[in-house]
């Protein structure tokens, strides 16, 4: 098969690309830079079976030469601004990344007969629903962030062009994923933040924020194992894992891995890190689980290894 990855110089994508290329697929990577990097995909640099292309897919005239040269049969959409913090001061990153990425992506699809789509959609479409256990038919979606209401607009944009076009996509809606090659969010921060000053750490909201963290390899192996599976129009799952870590569970992680002690938490207080964050949700994973895939590992066990990851990284 040849895959198209957009987004394959991200975090997530780069490890798709990884797993893409192990199963003897031919990868096409595509990706503008904006946040992924080369050194996510250097490993890669060189094979024949993996092409990398420099191209903003928000611009559909550089992505339709893309395809007309690729030709693939199966496009894993990766792409999007992940930075949901970054976008509250500029909505408009959502609009071009987030959103107008998915129109070109499908758009291109319609054109050239690509019939198999993945798309990494979120659980930011549901909104502030804390007190709800979120399965796939939970009604209302209401997003509270740009980034969340780009994702809802794309999955609406799918669904029409799968049926318009007889397109089989696979859409998982999933949490806060962690593990190597990670360049934003908690973790990250509250490493790099103590690498700045080990006495003391600045925490977000009140600490009390709690959500569930998948692993990457999980969400990954998830993503290969329905890839194949046949359908008609759009497939939704929650991708997720068991348990949720709160915000000072993650803090106090990272000081024992860094071996700190006695460090002062400062809170800047307020139930959410940002205006935007969903401070506590709880999914639902019983169609995922039924359909026969489970994460390996837990939420806590998640944060623990990525934590890990990222020191060995920073020592290399
Ligand atoms: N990481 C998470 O916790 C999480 C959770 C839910 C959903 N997702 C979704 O999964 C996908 C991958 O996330 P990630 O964490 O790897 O983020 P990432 O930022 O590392 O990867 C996204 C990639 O898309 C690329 N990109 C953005 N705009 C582009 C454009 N206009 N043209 C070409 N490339 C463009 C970026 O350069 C980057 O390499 C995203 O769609 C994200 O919204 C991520």
């Amino acid at each position: 098969m040849k895959a198209m990855v957009v987004g394959g110089a991200g975090f997530i994508g780069s490890h798709l690309c990884d797993a893409l290329l192990a199963e003897n697929n031919v990868v096409v990577c595509v990706d503008n830079f904006s946040l992924g990097t080369r050194g996510n995909i250097k490993h890669l640099l060189g094979r024949d079976d993996f092409i990398l292309y420099e191209v903003d897919v928000s611009k559909e005239t550089d992505l339709e030469a893309v395809f007309e040269k690729e030709r693939p049969d199966y496009v894993f959409h990766m792409a999007a601004n992940s930075d949901i913090q970054a976008s509250a001061s500029n909505p408009e990153v959502e609009y071009r990344n987030t959103y107008t990425t998915t129109f070109m992506i499908l758009s291109c699809m319609r054109k050239y007969h690509v019939g198999k789509l993945f798309f990494a959609s979120t659980s930011a479409v549901y909104g502030d629903k804390r007190d709800i256990l979120l399965d796939e038919n939970t009604p209302n979606l209401e997003p509270v962030s740009y980034y969340g209401a780009a994702k809802l607009g794309s999955e609406a944009l799918i669904s029409a062009f799968s049926y318009m076009n007889d397109i089989q996509a696979l859409v998982f809606r999933f949490p806060n994923v962690i593990g190597p090659r990670l360049t934003h969010g908690v973790i990250f921060d509250f490493i790099h933040k103590l690498t700045q000053n080990p006495r003391q750490l600045e925490i977000l909201g009140n600490g009390r924020q709690t959500k569930p963290y998948i692993y990457v390899t999980d969400l990954v192996r998830a993503i290969l194992q329905f890839k194949d599976t046949e359908h008609t129009g759009v497939t939704l799952y929650n991708a997720g894992v068991s348990g949720a870590t709160s915000v000072t569970t993650i803090a106090d992680i990272i000081c024992e891995e860094m071996d700190l002690k006695d460090v002062e938490y400062r809170y800047t207080g307020g139930e959410s890190g940002w205006k935007g964050d969903v401070p506590r949700f709880s999914y639902c994973l019983n169609k995922i689980h039924a359909a026969g895939w489970k994460a390996e590992y837990t939420s806590d066990e998640a944060v623990c290894r990525t934590v890990r990851d990222n020191l060995a990284q920073r020592d290399r």
